[in-house]
């Protein structure tokens, strides 16, 4: 059997086992699986190994390498994107044809396609969520100084993330990198994104007989809107007067209360003999939460549910007294051995399959509602005894 030349990223199989002599839509192996999948160019596979899913995708080789390559640089500067695994290329064949070349994906979990938020031909209640999860995707590429040239409603998935949904884009084929995007660039893949978009909603309206209204249709330009209002907020610079240093800490938290991080502040003079000076702030990833709570606890979440844990921490924090430096320490051990990981194991004992950080944020959710109610706290037990008996209110475990 022909043996191809390959990259792979540590910490992933070798994937020496499959059938790399035939075109893999042919593959017959027992590791094929078939998972949902978006409209797509290129023949598309997936593979179950003991480690996790990947997604497959052939194309030609030079455009395999970059496509390897951007989300490589990609997964250094976001987590929004699909994380690279590996690089095949079939050097026995002509290298501009579609099967020369491959690049394994990990498979995005507890991700869905768009496809399952449409209901009846519109996004239902979750299309405000839907919107903003998209704008707040390119806007984090276009941060990072990614332009993708291809956003589209089958390029991205979705993932609950606490109350709201977040946004990953899987394919990366046209991307290209540059160390920050001018203002041309940005709106360029907006109208790309528009027309995309609008094409997409076409194809769901065809595919299920129905006639589309016109804010469907305009769906990208409301994304476009969304995408416009964030990336003011994130990128406008104050002018803050010589006793209006507090502005500096308001407008860090505001944007961490968003998710993302601060990686500097800048304060210039404005040089008009005023001694008012200019304050901006460079924005990096939207991982705030994330990394505050893989330092404090060591427990990997996504950006909204990061945010619900770690609100579920100072709760406890103060119940167990951790008030001094050491006793947070103390606190915030107690808390995990106590709290979160018996709960986390009561949650995969129940729902094997799912995403046990996204129920444990929905349960927060329940337990406030409760405690709201009552006009006082609920312990954990208690709430979740109530949430159990309500058939896990908030949390979709399918
Ligand atoms: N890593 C992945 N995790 C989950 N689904 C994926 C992954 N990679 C691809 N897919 C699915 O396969 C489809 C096609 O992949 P994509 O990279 O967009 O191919 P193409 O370049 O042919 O459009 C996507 O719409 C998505 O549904
Ligand atoms: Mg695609």
């Amino acid at each position: 059997m022909a043996t191809p030349m390959m990259l792979i990223r540590p910490g992933n199989p070798g994937f020496l086992d499959l059938e790399w002599g035939r075109p893999i839509d042919e593959w017959q192996g027992g590791r094929r699986v078939e998972m949902p999948e978006g409209i797509h160019r290129h023949p598309v596979v997936f593979v179950a190994y003991p480690v996790g899913v990947y997604a497959i995708k052939e194309l030609p080789q030079r455009a395999a390498r970059h496509e390897y390559e951007m989300l490589r640089m990609l997964a250094d500067r976001t987590t929004r994107t699909a994380r690279p695994a590996g690089l095949v290329e079939r050097r026995w064949l002509d290298p501009d044809t579609e099967g020369s070349g491959a690049v394994i994906t990990r498979y995005v979990e507890h991700a869905f396609p768009y496809r399952e938020l449409v209901t009846g031909g519109g996004f239902g209640g979750r299309r405000n969520q839907m919107l903003d999860a998209f704008a707040g995707l390119l806007v984090e590429l276009h941060l990072a100084g990614c332009y993708w040239g291809d956003c589209s409603l089958s390029n991205v998935l979705y993932r609950y993330d606490a109350a709201s949904i977040a946004a990953v884009m899987v394919d990366a084929e046209t991307a290209r990198l540059h160390s920050t995007l001018s203002s041309g660039q940005r709106e360029e893949d907006l109208a790309i994104m528009e027309y995309n978009v609008a094409g997409g909603m076409a194809d769901v309206a065809a595919e299920q007989g129905l006639d589309l209204d016109r804010s469907d249709l305009a769906l990208g330009e409301d994304i476009s809107t969304r995408y416009r209002s964030l990336w003011d907020e994130l990128t406008t610079d104050l002018i803050i007067g010589p006793d209006e240093s507090f502005r500096i800490a308001e407008r860090v938290a505001r944007l961490n209360d968003l998710g993302f991080e601060v990686d500097d502040v800048t304060l210039q003079p404005r040089g008009d003999g005023s001694d008012r000076v200019g304050l901006s702030v460079a924005v990096g990833g939207r991982t705030y939460n994330s990394h505050r709570l893989r330092e404090l606890t060591g427990i990997d979440a996504a950006e909204g549910q990061a945010k619900q844990i770690l609100a579920d921490l100072s709760y406890h924090e103060h119940k167990f007294g951790g008030v001094s430096a050491t006793g947070k320490a103390v606190a915030t051990m107690k808390w995990r051995a106590t709290v979160f990981e018996p709960l986390i194991a009561q949650i995969r004992e129940r729902h094997p399959e799912a995403d046990p950080l996204q129920a444990y944020a929905d349960f927060l959710n329940y337990r406030y509602v409760l405690a709201v109610a009552a006009g006082h706290d609920i312990d954990n037990d208690e709430a979740f005894t109530a949430w159990e008996a309500a058939g896990y209110p908030g949390y979709d475990p399918s």
